[in-house]
């Protein structure tokens, strides 16, 4: 065994060289990977003694993508071009042992090789796009050599892994080998090609898949239309469906060199910044500064639920979906029975939709059950209250709760804006209690703010995170304020955008700055979604503000048909002359002299104080890192990952610049624009949220 560095060995079995890198955790092409690949290759090349080369790692995986820590740093070691050269240009045959995950400049690596063997175990593919890039070496243009530009671009564009069974019916791997021995089947097949002569194939020759699509701009044209939705706003897709007609219409080294030009333009964009940046704060918002990784968590084998309604009913789905068992408390046989019947009907529409078998339906039926009898919950390890959002119905339900459920047992509410602290002290176990905030479809949306009481236990805090997970959340640990941290910071917003209408702007102005923006929807659109009588009755109300007037005129929003928009049959939302009207009206009634507002302006309002309110968060504790703000607002309000999140943004556009509108804001507007005093020390310390 000779080392060829401090992560390479080359090592011979009778006439077939191994070259096996081992770079934990997951080797990763890091500079020392691709000295020892290059190093490694050119050495078996050169010695006589080997007539062909595995290429093999060790640990758990292949290699499994690029370093992306290296990204933007001054390149080192071997470039990927030399590597190509290298291991492609190599006179002997040269075979890819795949195990693990192969992704990106991974899977890259194993395209020069000339060929490929796999465990059925192992994943390949090219997840560039979701950090807001293209593969850049070689994967748009060696991928549609071997399956043609449109599987090669059903690739690129999800970003998803395939698995090594898909990946041999395709031909991108040669041979599959028996799971666990992997090395011995690499072997066999290297003897397999000396023994046989197999060619040198280099994929960067095939021809067979591409020419075809030559000269037919319509199979692109198709591809592009049919993204066009999902990739609103975002920059590489484009580029990748270029680079990939690039490798039907163009000699393979223009459309590499196009390629490496493409990837170089993205990885300098705002865009893949902040989507390298999600990335990565996507791992760090589970760590928490004072609960080690190692915490002692409690085991969660039932979950009580309490209140069947919108959020009741969502949140029990995560955990049937996870084979949990799950009890549904309710007061009324008939919202129970409502309850139950929303969660089996939601269930039945993913079966028709083809993503669920009817069994599946059955065993996640099979592990609910529903009660009007609180101390069914008993023997729960986990309840989660989602009743009617008032504090003496918590406080009450929490204190009948406390002496039912079995000591240890982790009590958590669903709120929206209540004190968790206040909550916990009906109980006697206020290290047990904290805040699981789930957000709404709660089966469907991403994140849930954990919200960290005052007395709660490390390992209930860590507990709750582990569940989290476990259902596919997204977990920011928040501290106990009004609205935590998504809603607190979405009152900002929604204050400001019921002024500008007020002011000058109308509500599809508002709602258009913000879905250019590229927020899913903007604050009205949102409304009228949700409904605009949330909290609104007949018997209060006093045409004291424009929601009140418009609920008063049976504009509810969508599910009356009319709200901010008027609807047609379908859904689609129209604006509303008699809104305008109200509006109108409104103002001159309230003696508001209206202006033209600009969409700066309008962005600025909105956004601003925004960013504001979470350097607060930051100030007062209530959140850990700025990035995990980010994380929240992307993953519970669609803020555009491609814009990293509202404090990412914050720096993008510089805190001088905010705080400056700030103080603009205050001047003419008042105390509801006062810039914190984070905002105010990091401007004067030209520094940003990302050095926090
Ligand atoms: N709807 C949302 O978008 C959303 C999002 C996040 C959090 N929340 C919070 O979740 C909670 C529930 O909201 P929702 O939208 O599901 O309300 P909902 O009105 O749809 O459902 C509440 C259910 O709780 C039941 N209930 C009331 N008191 C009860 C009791 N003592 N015991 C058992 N059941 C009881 C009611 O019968 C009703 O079915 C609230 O605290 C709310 O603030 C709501």
């Amino acid at each position: 065994m000779a080392a060829i560095n401090s992560v390479a060995d080359l090592t011979f079995v009778g006439d077939v060289a191994v070259l096996t890198i081992g770079s934990p955790p997951v080797n990763a092409l890091s500079a020392a990977v691709r000295d020892g690949l290059r190093d490694g290759v050119r050495q078996a090349v050169a010695d006589p003694a080997a007539k062909a080369v595995v290429l093999i790692c060790a640990g758990r995986t292949f290699i499994a993508g690029a370093d992306i820590a290296e990204f933007g740093k001054p390149p080192k070691g071997a470039t990927l071009p030399e590597l190509q050269g290298a291991i492609e240009g190599a006179v002997k045959p040269v075979i890819a042992a795949i195990h693990g995950t192969a992704l990106g400049g991974g899977f890259e690596v194993a395209l020069f090789c000339h060929y490929r063997v796999a465990v059925p175990s192992a994943k390949l593919g090219l997840p560039e796009i979701k950090l807001g890039l293209i593969p850049g070496a070689g994967g748009t243009q060696r991928l549609p050599r071997l399956i043609g530009p449109e599987a090669a671009l059903e690739v690129i564009l999800s970003g998803t892994p395939f698995g090594a069974e898909q990946a041999a019916a395709w031909g991108v791997v040669d041979a599959l080998v028996e799971e666990g021995d992997l090395r011995n089947g690499a072997l066999a097949f290297a003897r397999k090609a000396i023994d046989e002569d197999l060619p040198l194939r280099r994929v960067r020759d095939l021809e067979e898949k591409i020419a075809p699509a030559r000269g037919k701009p319509e199979i692109f044209e198709t591809i592009r239309r049919a993204n066009a939705r999902k990739f609103r706003g975002f920059e590489a897709w484009e580029k990748a469906i270029d680079a990939v007609r690039d490798a039907v219409e163009k000699p393979f080294d223009e459309g590499m060199a196009r390629e490496r030009a493409a990837f170089l333009a993205l990885l300098a964009t705002t865009q893949s910044k902040a989507q390298r940046y999600v990335f990565f704060a996507e791992r760090q918002v589970w760590k928490i500064a004072d609960v080690p990784d190692d915490t002692p968590t409690l085991p969660i084998k039932k979950v009580g639920v309490i209140g069947a309604g919108t959020m009741g009913g969502g949140i029990s789905m995560n955990f049937l979906n996870a084979g949990l068992p799950v009890t549904i408390v309710e007061t009324q046989q008939a919202a129970l029975d409502r309850g139950l019947g929303v969660i089996r009907k939601n269930y039945e529409n993913t079966a028709k939709k083809g993503r669920m078998t009817a069994a599946d339906v059955g065993s996640r039926m099979g592990l609910l059950s529903g009660t009007l009898d609180l101390s069914a919950l008993a023997d729960c390890d986990l309840v989660i209250e989602a009743a009617f959002e008032e504090m003496a119905i918590k406080k009450e339900i929490f204190a009948r709760l406390d002496a039912i459920a079995k000591p240890g047992a982790i009590l958590a509410s669903n709120t929206s804006y209540l004190d968790i602290d206040e909550i916990a002290s009906v109980t006697k176990r206020a290290d047990h209690v904290l805040g699981m905030h789930f957000f709404s479809p709660a089966n469907v949306m991403r994140l849930l703010e954990v919200v960290r009481g005052e007395a709660t236990a490390k390992p209930v805090l860590a507990t709750a995170m582990q569940i989290a997970r476990k259902i596919g959340k997204v977990a920011a640990v928040v501290g106990v304020c009004h609205g935590f941290v998504g809603n607190r910071m979405l009152a900002q917003r929604q204050r400001e955008a019921q002024k500008l209408i007020l002011e000058g702007a109308m509500p599809w102005d508002v709602d258009r700055v913000l879905y250019d923006f590229g927020m899913p929807m903007g604050p009205f659109a949102m409304s009228d979604l949700a409904g605009l009588d949330i909290g609104w009755s007949k018997e209060n109300t006093s045409s004291s503000t424009i929601r009140e007037i418009l609920c008063e005129q049976d504009r509810r929003g969508q599910k009356t048909g009319a709200g901010f928009y008027d609807y047609d049959e379908n859904r689609n939302p129209r604006p509303s002359p008699i809104v305008e009207k109200i509006i109108l009206e409104f103002a001159a009634a309230k003696g508001v002299n209206r202006r033209t507002i600009s969409d700066d302006e309008i962005l600025e309002r909105c956004l601003y104080p925004m960013i504001n309110e979470g350097a607060k968060i930051l100030e007062e504790g209530k959140a850990q890192r700025a990035s995990d703000i980010d994380i929240v607002w992307i993953n519970g309000y669609g803020w555009p990952v491609y814009r990293g999140g509202p404090m990412f943004y914050g720096d993008i556009v510089g805190l001088d610049k905010v705080l400056a509108a700030m103080r603009g804001f205050q001047a003419t507007m008042g105390d509801g624009f006062k810039p914190a005093a984070l905002l105010e020390r990091l401007v004067a310390e030209g520094k940003g949220f990302k050095d926090l």
